[in-house]
């Protein structure tokens, strides 16, 4: 293996053996019918400037994501949401910086649709 590799695999090992349970990192809010309003806290793993991306990847179809502080992109048949920063003030976030960002996500059927793991930049957050 060469050094980088090396190093990647490492850096895979530690993240996915730091990551959390997601009920540890979202915090259900309140629920409605057909939606619920959730906040996501964590710390960040690593420093961003020029953006920031934060995947989640649910358990079975959505109908919809919304954030305030971002914009989104999701596909609900395949069961996740890409949330990414707004603005170049908001772009930069200093690595153990707790950062908290609430969204909402609305579900066709009962159960609702849950997060089952969440990455920040490509690093496993919770699962
Ligand atoms: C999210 O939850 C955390 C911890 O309860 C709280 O400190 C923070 O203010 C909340 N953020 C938002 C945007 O509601
Ligand atoms: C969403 O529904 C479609 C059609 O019923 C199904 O093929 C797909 O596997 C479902 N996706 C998830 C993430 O449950
Ligand atoms: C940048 O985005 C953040 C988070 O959405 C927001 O609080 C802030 O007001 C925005 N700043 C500008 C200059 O639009």
């Amino acid at each position: 293996m060469s050094r980088i590799s090396i190093f990647v695999f490492v850096t895979a090992v530690v993240a996915i053996s730091v990551a959390l349970d997601c009920s540890n990192v979202i915090e259900k809010e309140s629920e409605g019918v057909r939606n619920w309003l959730g906040n996501i806290t964590f710390i960040a793993p690593v420093p961003t400037v020029t953006g920031w991306t934060l995947t989640l990847f649910f358990d079975r179809n959505f109908t919809g994501v919304g954030v305030w502080d971002g914009f989104v992109s999701y596909d609900g048949a395949e069961g996740w949401a890409e949330i990414v920063n707004r603005n170049e003030t908001d772009a930069r976030i200093e690595a153990g910086e707790k950062k908290s960002l609430r969204f909402r996500v609305n579900y066709p059927t009962l159960p609702p649709a849950e997060v089952l793991s969440l990455r920040f930049q490509d690093i496993e957050l919770c699962r």
